[in-house]
């Protein structure tokens, strides 16, 4: 029988389709230290973004025959080491984009009205206080919007900041430009659909009173000083992709030194201790990365996983 660890977990409809098929599926958490044992009896291993599958666990595991990354980023697999050892790399790019872009708004709406300020502050005492202090918040219509990153989750963004009356616009280096198909909610016969160019991140940093990142690891940001300086002091920047994607520390000094208005951050580089100067910001919104962490992600994400796994397989397990 194949036996499946899924270390950070998987959804019940994905268990089950698995076991349902005869395979064993263990869910119990097994710390990193201990993997490099534990693993070797196992054929598959599942992975959210907590779990390293670095070079030591790949060379220690030769009965290993697919990596499984339950989300998109595949930053914490050595994916061309293990692909080299003739193991099969996969994730699910598509499963959570809805989910990370509707996070992303979230901040933008918070950040526009200082949410995160009334949450953290406001009791009976402050109401009146908070009132006036929290007044001079901003609408959204009308406002721009830069995307840096136009994949599946740029586009995801662009489809309903586009219906609430923003200006997009998209960069991306690797993109020329996409069709954005807007849904009309039960008019199935309505489809408007605009086509985006992508454009140069210097010519949109002045421009956009909002910027949101959705790019993979990198290992420098691309978004830092330089890039700040260029943007307006009334702009917000938004980051639910990962954390060193925007230089922390030139972040924190424009927000101090009132060159920036705020920011949103889903993901840190120091996760899951982040630093406190970001965290406890008046002027950051911050979740702790869950960005595909909704009801319909994760089962997207466990069925999905589920059938490649189950295809790959095939007649042969
Ligand atoms: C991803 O890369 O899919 C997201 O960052 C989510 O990561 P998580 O599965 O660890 O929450």
């Amino acid at each position: 029988m194949i036996k499946i660890l899924a270390n950070d977990g998987i959804h019940p409809d994905g268990k089950l389709l698995l076991e349902e098929a005869d395979y064993q599926v263990d869910t119990e958490k097994i710390a990193q230290e201990n993997l490099l044992t534990a693993l070797q009896d196992y054929d598959v291993i599942i992975v959210r973004s907590a779990t390293k599958v670095r070079k030591e666990l790949i060379d220690a595991c030769p009965n290993l025959k697919i990596i499984a990354r339950g989300g998109v980023g595949m930053d914490n697999i050595d994916v061309e080491y293990a692909r080299s050892k003739g193991i099969a790399v996969i994730n699910t790019p598509a499963a959570s984009s809805q989910a990370v872009a509707e996070l992303a708004l979230g901040h933008i709406f918070t950040l526009a009205r200082s949410l995160q300020v009334s949450n953290r502050e406001m009791t009976s005492a402050t109401f009146k206080n908070l009132k006036s202090s929290l007044s001079g918040g901003i609408q959204l219509q009308g406002k721009t919007l830069g995307i840096v990153g136009f994949g599946r989750i740029g586009q995801a963004i662009a489809r309903m900041a586009l219906g609430m009356g923003f200006r997009v616009l998209p960069i991306d280096p690797f993109i020329a430009e996409a069709e954005i198909k807007i849904p009309i909610f039960g008019q199935k016969n309505i489809n408007f659909s605009i086509r985006l160019q992508t454009e140069k991140l210097e010519d949109v940093l002045p421009k956009c009173d909002f910027l949101t990142v959705h790019i993979p690891g990198v290992d420098k940001p691309v978004i830092g000083k330089a890039e700040i300086a260029k943007m307006k002091k009334t702009a917000f920047i938004i980051n639910t992709a990962r954390g060193g994607a925007i230089d922390e520390q030139a972040l924190l000094d424009a927000l101090n030194e009132g060159r920036l208005a705020g920011a949103g951050l889903d993901v840190f580089t120091n996760e899951p201790t982040p630093s406190e100067a970001l965290v406890q910001h008046a002027r950051i919104s911050v979740s702790p990365h869950v960005g595909a962490e909704t009801q319909e992600a994760q089962i997207n994400i466990g069925t999905e996983l589920a059938d490649q796994i189950i295809a790959f397989f095939g007649d042969d397990k």
